[in-house]
């Protein structure tokens, strides 16, 4: 039977392209998301991947989906912690609001979908988890404070949860993509983005498929001795 997985924020931008790369590679998919309805349904009715709605940087909503998930699909094995805001601006700019949004959707949701599924990975022996980090958890970026640290956590929660997970047979790996062309980079004030894009040797941004291709790599049933790694992929920019 296909293994089921679960890609949060997997409706949009990387996480469609994840969401089609692991079909593509055979997983039962399920796809979450959080506030765009019009994007889910077109998503759906290209794909066909189930879509289902939550936030998941809420502890509760995520355990309720989870289990919801796993009654209908089967047991998720294969967790993409993918979903991610960002609130740009610079500290002396920055409220608590846009500190805590950003730190819950990015990083808190780490924890609670790895909470959700963690234990049902222990008892199958098999477990794929790859959390999208960032460049800017890497490098540190102006204006993002609550981004970078965030994404930096991710980094640091993968390395933890890799230890955790080795002796069950169960991988934690992260991906740090760099600025890839997707709704989230086209709100970068253009001239700063075209500094950005100046700076990336191979001369363009990312595609959300450059990015899902890892994914794919990570997760494989044979990728089983890769744990605790982080995949930068993007274009040369840091090289870390
Ligand atoms: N280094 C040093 N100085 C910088 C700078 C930088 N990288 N960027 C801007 N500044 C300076 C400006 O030159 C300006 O200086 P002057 O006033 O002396 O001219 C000053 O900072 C502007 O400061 P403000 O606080 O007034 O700026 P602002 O509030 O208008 O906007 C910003 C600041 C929100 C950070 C804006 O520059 C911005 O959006 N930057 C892009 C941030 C970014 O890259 N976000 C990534 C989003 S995509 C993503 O996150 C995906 C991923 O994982 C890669």
């Amino acid at each position: 039977m296909a293994r089921v997985a679960l890609v949060t924020g997997g409706t949009r931008g990387i996480g469609a392209a994840i969401s089609k790369a692991l079909k593509a590679a055979g997983r039962s998919v399920v796809a979450s998301y959080h506030g765009n309805d019009a994007a889910a349904t077109a998503f759906h009715a290209e794909t066909a991947i189930p879509v289902r709605r939550f936030d998941a940087g809420s502890y509760a909503e995520s355990e309720a989906a989870v289990k919801a998930i796993a009654a209908e699909f089967g047991a998720v094995e294969i967790l993409v912690n993918n979903a991610g805001i960002t609130r740009d601006g610079t500290l002396a700019k920055m409220s608590r609001e846009m500190w805590d949004a950003v730190i819950d959707t990015n990083l808190g949701s780490c924890f609670n979908l790895c909470k959700a599924t963690f234990e049902g990975m222990r008892a199958a022996k098999f477990g794929r988890v790859v959390n999208i980090g960032s460049i800017n958890g890497q490098a540190g970026q102006y204006g993002q404070v609550n981004y970078a640290a965030a994404k930096s956590g991710i980094h640091g929660f993968t390395k933890a949860l890799a230890q955790e997970g080795a002796r069950f047979g169960i991988t934690v790996n992260a991906i740090a993509p760099g600025y890839v062309d997707t709704e989230m980079v086209r709100a970068v004030p253009a001239d700063v983005l075209q500094k950005i894009v100046a700076r990336i040797p191979m001369g363009r941004l990312g595609h959300a498929e450059d990015i899902a291709r890892g994914v794919a790599f990570l997760t494989a049933d044979d990728a089983d001795f890769i744990t605790g790694s982080t995949l930068s992929i993007n274009g040369g920019q840091h090289m870390y």
